[in-house]
């Protein structure tokens, strides 16, 4: 069965061809970060234009790279949520024309559900049930998992996502847009028990997450008290930035690994899946590495070139959902 994915929730126009759920015969992702970048954040409008702008060229390559025709499809599958709502509409009235157009089944789905099922293009057999941590620019959540499409929710950030928190810390350390993978890359040759930065772990038992802490802290670290984010750009070398860097990274993934490792331990379930940008940090696989050695539970990665935002996680998933009978109707809205 050949699906065709669509995915416009942020800064990737997207689309992909996947057969049977995991054979990827296209995944054509172009990425806007660099004109975000200068903003050192996404800008919905600019996210949108581009959107529209490549949308259609986006579909065609994909169409091509799989080498079929477009009657070939038999269905048509979005993430209709969670995103920027103006950037979601474009997938979603894309993937709607499709659908009437070609008289084939529309799926939609949520993009963080996507996100979780990444790991099956690596891990075509999951224990389930699982724990499933999707941590990206927009999201920090923890779900109960049941199967490919049955996911409930256990936890969330109350404030910033992870990915969020790279970035702003990677902006008050010059380190420009997207600063998840820089700050990955330079604690490696930093101390990170340099400094000691919070870790939030909200009232007991609690598994939901706050970073803006760190974050705040990171800033006054850096320019003292009166600091204003990205006002001043603080005089630091190259080894202090690192120090920085890693002592900051090591906060985030203390409390990702430890509240993971709980809910694994609550839930009583055998493995853990991730998903989303911040997935393809190394020091938080090493940690969960370790973590998951000593617990005896199985980590279910995607692959790298997964983790970030893509049409295939959306047209993978889309196939069990298919598979379900689960399909949408042309009324369908996106919601941000
Ligand atoms: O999943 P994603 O592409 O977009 C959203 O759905 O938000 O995630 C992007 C986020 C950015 O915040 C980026 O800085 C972060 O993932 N990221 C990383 C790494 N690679 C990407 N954060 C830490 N370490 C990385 N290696
Ligand atoms: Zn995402």
């Amino acid at each position: 069965m050949l699906i065709l994915g669509i995915e416009t929730s942020c800064d990737e126009t997207s689309a992909s061809v996947v057969e049977d759920g995991t054979h990827i015969l296209s995944n054509i992702v172009v990425s806007q970060e660099a004109l975000h970048g200068r903003f050192g954040g996404v800008v919905p409008e600019i996210a949108c234009r581009e959107h529209t702008k490549g949308i259609v060229s986006v579909i065609r390559n994909a169409i091509v790279k799989a080498n079929i025709n477009i009657d070939e499809i038999d269905a048509v599958s979005v993430a209709n949520t969670p995103g920027l709502i103006g950037a979601l509409l474009i997938g979603l009235t894309a993937a709607k024309t499709l659908s009437f157009a070609l008289k084939i089944p529309l799926v939609t789905l949520n993009h963080l559900h996507a996100h979780i099922y990444a790991c099956k293009f690596d891990h075509r057999s999951i224990d389930y049930p699982a724990i499933s941590l999707v941590v990206s620019g927009g999201h920090t959540t923890l779900f109960l998992t049941k199967s490919e499409t049955k996911h409930e929710q256990i936890g969330r950030t109350l404030d910033d996502a992870a990915g969020e928190a790279f970035d702003k810390v990677g902006k008050i350390l010059g380190l420009g847009y997207p600063s998840g993978p820089v700050i990955d890359t330079i604690s490696k040759n930093g101390n990170k028990k340099a400094v000691t930065f919070p870790r939030s772990y909200l009232e007991k038992g609690s598994l939901d997450f706050s970073f803006s802490g760190v974050k705040t802290a990171v800033l006054y670290y850096c320019s003292g008290q009166d600091a204003k984010s990205g006002k001043e750009k603080p005089k630091l070398n190259d080894r202090e930035i690192a120090d920085i860097a890693a002592s900051f990274q090591e906060a985030v993934v203390d409390v990702l690994v430890d509240k993971t490792i709980s809910a694994a331990l609550q839930f009583s379930v055998n493995g853990i899946i991730f998903g989303g940008g911040v997935a393809a940090n190394s020091r938080l696989r090493q940690r969960f590495g370790e973590a998951a050695r000593q617990n005896n539970i199985s980590l279910y990665y995607p692959p790298k070139e997964l983790c970030i935002d893509n049409a295939a996680m959306i047209a993978g998933l889309a196939y069990h959902k298919y598979l379900e009978k689960n399909f949408s109707s042309l009324e369908i809205e996106a919601i941000p």
